[in-house]
C-alpha cells in the first residue's frame, strides 16, 4: 500500500487545473477521437478528464481516483465545464472491477509514480483496453528535472521530495522507467515518446514558483516530511523561501521532462 505523497491539498489540485489534453497529452491526441470509449485512471481534479472527454464525445467515459475527494473535485469540474454522463468510481487501479476489454483508450497522466506496483497497474489497464484500442500513459521525472539558477534551496527540494515518495512507495524518477514497466505489463507494441512541461516564461514561473512556495509549507508532503523527521519547519520555511526567489529570478528557468508511453493491445 502506497501513500499519496501530494495530497488534495488546494494547493496541490488546484495547480493540476492548468492541465489540459493539449499541454499533458498531446502525445495521443490522435487517439482521443469523437465516438471512442475512454477510461482516465488516477483522474485527480479532472481538468484533463474534462478536456478528454470533450474530443471523444460522444464516446463512453469513466474516471477513476483511488481518492474519494479528489473525484468529488472531478465531478465539480464537469459541472461547471458543463460536461455530462462521465462516469465516476472510487477505485485502486490495481483491482480496478471493469469489464475486461471495455476501453477504446486507457489512459493515466501522473499516476503511475504513485503506485505500490506499476507493473500490476499497468497489466490491469491493458486488460481493460479493447483489442485494437491503446493504452496512453504519462509520468513526470524528477532527476531529470533541471532549473536556473541552481538555487541551493531547490536541490534540497528534489532531495527531500525523492526521499518523502520514495517512502511512501512511489518512484519519483517514472517517466525513464515506462517502457521497461509496459514491457513487463505484457505490452508489446509500445511507442516511447518524452515531453517537457517548460514553465519558464513570466506568467508559468510566478504561477510555478509560488505554488511550490506555498505547497511545501501547507500540502501532504510538507506535512509528511515533518511526521517523518526529514525535515524540520525551518528546513521547508528556507525551501519556501528559495523557491519565492526562484520565481521573482528574471532569468528562471525550469523544465519538467515527462516520459510517455502510447502502447497498442
Ligand atoms: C498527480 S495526480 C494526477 C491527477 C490527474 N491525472 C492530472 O494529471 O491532473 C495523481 C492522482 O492519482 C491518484 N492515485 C494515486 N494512487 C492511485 C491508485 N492506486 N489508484 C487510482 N488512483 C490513484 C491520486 O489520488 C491522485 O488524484
Amino acid at each position: 500500500m502506497t501513500r499519496y505523497t501530494h495530497g488534495q491539498h488546494p494547493t496541490v489540485t488546484d495547480s493540476y487545473r492548468w492541465r489540459d489534453a493539449e499541454n499533458s497529452v498531446a502525445y495521443a491526441l490522435d487517439e482521443m477521437v469523437p465516438g471512442r470509449s475512454l477510461l482516465d485512471v488516477g483522474c485527480g481534479p479532472g481538468s484533463v478528464t474534462v478536456d478528454l472527454a470533450r474530443r471523444v464525445a460522444p464516446g463512453r467515459v469513466t474516471a477513476v481516483d483511488v481518492s474519494a475527494e479528489a473525484v468529488e473535485l472531478a465531478r465539480a469540474t464537469a459541472r461547471e465545464a458543463g460536461v455530462e454522463g462521465i462516469e465516476f468510481l472510487v477505485a485502486d487501479v490495481h483491482d480496478l472491477a471493469l469489464p475486461e476489454g471495455s476501453f477504446d483508450v486507457v489512459h493515466a497522466h501522473q499516476v503511475l509514480q504513485h503506485v505500490a506496483d506499476p507493473v500490476r497497474a499497468l497489466s490491469r489497464m491493458r486488460r481493460l483496453a479493447a483489442p485494437g484500442g491503446v493504452v496512453a500513459v504519462c509520468d513526470s521525472d524528477y532527476s531529470g528535472m533541471y532549473w536556473y539558477p541552481r538555487l541551493p534551496e531547490l536541490e534540497e527540494w528534489m532531495r527531500l521530495y525523492q526521499r518523502v515518495a520514495r517512502r511512501n512507495g512511489g518512484e519519483p524518477d517514472a517517466g525513464r522507467h515506462m517502457l521497461a514497466w509496459a514491457r513487463r505489463a505484457g505490452l508489446e507494441d509500445v511507442t516511447y515518446v518524452a515531453e517537457v512541461w517548460n514553465h519558464s516564461a513570466p506568467q508559468d514561473r510566478a504561477w510555478w514558483g509560488g505554488m511550490w512556495a506555498r505547497r511545501i509549507l501547507e500540502s501532504d508532503m510538507g506535512r509528511q516530511a515533518l511526521e517523518e523527521g526529514e525535515a524540520t519547519r525551518e528546513d521547508l520555511e528556507r525551501i519556501s523561501a528559495g523557491w519565492k526567489a526562484w520565481s521573482e529570478e528574471p532569468d528562471g528557468v525550469f523544465v519538467v521532462p515527462r516520459g510517455a508511453i502510447l502502447c497498442r493491445v
